[in-house]
């Protein structure tokens, strides 16, 4: 017998191999599998990349390696796939001595961050679900950032993009934005379930170009505003895109940009339902994560959204029976006037509770007077929006299940609309912003007809829930289809009973995670995470969840295909088995 090679496994002699075909080898922490081929010997991975199977029990054939689970084949010398849901398997490296066949089961290792960005290029553009899957937890076991598979997943959905910042970018956004309140092992899922969503979104869609900047000296902030502006008015997304991208290309600041794109945003009233306040928001808290050196790709994405969205002064509903546009148009008229008169009492107004009750009630003209009252007795351009963000949050928490179930995504819209405004008003307070404030508002007031009958709110039934019982009792309501007040139930025990409700907000993100979820779920979650996170502790807290919960509940369970590709690309993170051959 031979003389060991240090560091490297003795496979047997080579006639043993070319008779035996192949062989199986451990060392290094992999088992290896070693063919003979064309009078050649080439050593590989003996684990599937797809999925695990063995491959020693493949085929070999002119120089390609079939695996015998879903056929991919590879490039035996290399291990290259030819099959773009598999993976390259690795290679190893194979020497002969003396008649004996060797391998080297510790090559240098390839940067897995850069391997897995490649590889998570390569799921978007073919969106293979299991390979955006291994990539999210592949670049999180080598200790990337959740900006590194984010910045991926938004060039390429801002790239395939023709139709502009859509529904996709939202959902990954507010992946991202959750992260901080999930359980660790939540989190790739999250990001993985955000990439997903841009992937089958882009995929078939043609590119889109972002324009060039002006040749132009100009630099003033209000002339890039009144340009916009201007645009946006007469419905030309490709002049208004190239003031927004001058603007951003001269250094407006970061207020600037937010300012004018927020004042186009509501020049008309309720423009597409609050969606295009939403989007801009949702596309500044995008540049939130990836940096906003990104801005004019990702900003400019917004131009043909807003230049052709419906404005709801042309609908029946805000003209009939009552002409709530006129109504809000001249409340619009007063609004500079009665800030300027607030503004000395600034930070003084303290009735939450009281407008919030107002504006669920049955009187726009009521609910107008009151939020100017409001202003004048000094409430900010952000309160405001806080005060009409949890009005919503109580219309959805009075949400009646005697209600068509289409119903729910009534008032999930207003809500999802109400919470984007409180964040810009928080990233961009202004008076031009503040004006959407009214229309926000009449929107819950135009979901009146969902509280009637009202349900009631989850009083304290003298269930204690602990910390330890509060998740596993919720997601087993939420297997069950609605279990709507039972879920609120033990979210409004748990947040009465124990002393600090921990964990509450990653029971409801996994609740979320696990099932095939979509626009609207990753929406309400991100919103009701933000307002439940400024009334923590509180009843009003208490009842943004509660609101939360049954619309989740309502709505779950689905068949969480997508999360069972999650699962079986963190059985093949971990190394565990995925192939059991019952047969032997
Ligand atoms: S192709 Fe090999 S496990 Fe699927």
């Amino acid at each position: 017998m031979a003389t060991a090679i240090q560091g490297q496994i003795r496979v047997g002699t080579l006639d043993e191999l070319i008779a035996k075909g192949c062989s199986v080898v451990t060392g290094g922490g992999h088992t290896i599998a070693v063919f003979a081929h064309d009078d050649d010997v080439y050593a590989l991975d003996n684990r599937c990349p797809h999925m695990g199977f063995p491959l020693d029990r493949g085929t070999v054939k002119d120089g390609l390696l079939t695996c015998h689970w879903h056929h991919a084949r590879f490039d035996l010398s290399s291990g290259g796939t030819f099959d773009p849901f598999a993976d390259d398997v690795r290679s190893f490296p194979v020497t002969v001595v003396d008649g004996e066949v060797w391998v080297n089961p510790s090559p240098p290792e390839s940067d897995p961050v850069e391997r897995w960005s490649d590889r998570l290029h390569d799921g978007m553009e073919h969106n293979i679900r299991l390979v955006i899957a291994k990539s999210a937890l592949g670049l999180n076991s080598a200790g990337a950032d959740y900006k590194t598979p984010l910045r991926i997943g938004s060039d390429f959905g801002m790239t395939y993009s023709d139709e502009g910042w859509g529904q996709a970018m939202s959902i990954l956004t507010c992946a991202a934005n959750i992260l901080p309140h999930l359980a660790e092992e939540d989190r790739p899922r999250a990001i993985y379930q955000g990439l997903r969503h841009v992937a089958t979104e882009c995929e078939g869609r043609p590119p889109r170009f972002v324009v060039d900047p002006l040749p132009t000296g100009e630099t003033r902030p209000e002339v890039f505003k009144k340009w916009f502006r201007n645009f946006i008015e007469v419905r030309n997304d490709e002049g208004a895109e190239r003031a927004l991208r001058t603007a951003i290309e001269v250094g407006l600041s970061q207020s600037d940009i937010a300012d004018m794109i927020f004042a186009a945003a509501t020049d008309r009233i309720y423009i597409d339902a609050g969606h295009i306040v939403d989007f801009a928001n949702k596309a500044f808290e995008h540049l939130d994560h990836i940096g906003w050196e990104h801005s004019a790709q990702v900003l400019t994405s917004l131009a043909l959204g807003m230049a052709t969205a419906r404005r709801s002064e042309e609908l029946n509903a805000w003209r009939n029976p009552i002409d709530i546009s006129s109504m809000v148009w001249e409340a619009r008229r007063e609004l500079a006037e009665l800030f300027e008169q607030g503004e000395s009492k600034l930070g003084e107004w303290d009735d939450e509770q009281e407008l919030a009750d107002i504006i669920l009630q049955d009187d726009p003209g009521a609910t107008l007077d009151a939020i100017k009252s409001a202003v004048r007795y000094g409430a900010s351009p952000e309160q405001l929006g806080s005060t009409v963000a949890y009005a919503a949050f109580l219309r959805m928490a009075r949400f009646h299940t005697s209600n068509e179930f289409a119903d729910w995504d009534t008032v999930h819209n207003t809500l999802t609309a109400a919470n984007a405004l409180h964040q810009a008003l928080k990233r961009a307070p202004s008076v031009e912003l503040a004006r959407a404030v009214l229309d926000t508002a009449m929107s819950v007031y135009l979901d009146r007809f969902l509280n009637v009958p009202a349900q009631r709110m989850p009083t304290p039934n003298g269930d204690q829930v602990d910390a330890e019982a509060f998740g596993p009792q919720l997601l087993s309501q939420m297997n069950v289809q609605q279990q709507v007040e039972q879920s609120a139930q033990v979210v409004s025990d748990y947040l009465t009973g124990a002393e600090n409700p921990e964990g509450v907000l990653a029971t409801l993100g996994h609740a979320m995670l696990r099932e095939d979820s979509g626009f609207h779920m990753f929406q309400i979650v991100d919103a009701g995470f933000k307002q439940y996170e400024e009334r923590k502790g509180t009843d009003a807290g208490r009842h943004v969840l509660v609101a939360l919960s049954r619309f989740l509940a309502a709505h779950y369970p689905t068949t969480r295909s997508v999360d069972q590709t999650f699962q079986i690309a963190e059985r093949l993170n971990r190394g565990d088995e995925l192939f059991r051959d019952d047969g032997e």
